[in-house]
């Protein structure tokens, strides 16, 4: 299905590490409905993950960049606007990462150069990486930018642990940047806050699989998968959403409007 809702428009994906990835099925979305794009990701994902396989598919360019580098963030986007011959239109920002999780630390024994090392890569980029845009002018007026986000920045989720707190401030990111963005730019920057969904970086979340299917029956349309956001991804990028910027759009299936569904009790 394609309604070529993106022709014209030029994009960068950040964080398509393998297939299940979130941005993956972003990235093959958005070209399939017209984008020319580039791809990103850490220079040890490139190692390790699949995404020069994602670039072959899409015929993008993979540039490596580490979210916490100003250096790389400079280079993509100075090479990324060479590629695709201008600035851009849309760019996605789908990365997270907890070392304090990773490494089995505890939210309440959390060790604080990890946490700040987390919200550097989880959070803290995505205004490194608007400002960079910001001073480059690598993006066109009435650009769209996204960022994924999760639940957990406004209700508990004990195993989300630090990862909470940098999307609560990815989110708030999102409000202050889009405000400087939209009255400079008329650019609207946006957080997507997505179901619990298979990933590498979803199922690094203590109890994950028993967390997808009380989610998945709670809410009334069951959890949104990566396919349903890539449709949904493409149509923030697109024109038919010009006017919509500093929100949280929750695109989960109805969990967060949820207080009890009687289907859960039969777990
Ligand atoms: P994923 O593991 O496929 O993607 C995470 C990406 O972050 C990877 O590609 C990884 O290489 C990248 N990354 C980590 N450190 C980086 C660095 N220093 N520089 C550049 N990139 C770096 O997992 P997924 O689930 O697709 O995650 C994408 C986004 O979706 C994240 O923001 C995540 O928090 C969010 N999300 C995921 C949900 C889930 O249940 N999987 C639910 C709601 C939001």
């Amino acid at each position: 299905m394609s309604n070529n809702l993106l022709a014209n428009k030029k994009g960068i994906i950040f964080g398509a590490l393998d297939e299940k990835s979130i941005a993956w099925k972003i990235a093959e979305r958005c070209v399939a409905e017209g984008a020319q794009i580039t791809l990103t990701n850490a220079p040890v994902a490139l190692r390790f993950g699949k995404i020069k396989e994602l670039g072959e598919k899409l015929n993008a360019t993979v540039i490596p960049a580490d979210v916490t580098s100003q250096e790389d963030l400079d280079n993509l986007f100075t090479q990324s606007m060479d590629i695709l011959g201008g600035k851009v239109d849309f760019v996605l920002h789908s990365i997270g990462m907890s070392l304090n999780v990773r490494k089995k630390r505890t939210y309440t024994n959390i060790k604080y150069d990890w946490m700040q090392k987390t919200f550097d890569i989880s959070a803290i980029s995505f205004h490194r990486m608007m400002q960079t845009m910001l001073k480059m002018d690598a993006i066109n007026d009435w650009g769209s930018i996204l960022a994924l986000t999760y639940i957990a920045a406004q209700r508990t989720f004990p195993d989300y642990s630090e990862m909470a707190e940098s999307k609560a401030l990815l989110e708030s990111f999102a409000r202050s940047f889009g405000y400087h963005f939209g009255t400079l730019k008329k650019v609207r920057v946006n957080t997507v806050s997505q179901s619990p969904t298979m990933t590498t970086a979803g199922s690094g979340v203590k109890g994950f699989d028993e967390f997808f299917g009380y989610a998945d029956k709670m809410s009334p349309l069951g959890n949104a998968s990566a396919d349903t956001c890539a449709d949904y991804c493409v149509t923030l990028f697109s024109d038919y959403t010009k006017m919509v910027t500093m929100q949280n759009l929750y695109h989960d299936g109805g969990f967060s409007k949820m207080g009890m569904n009687p289907a859960v009790l039969d777990l």
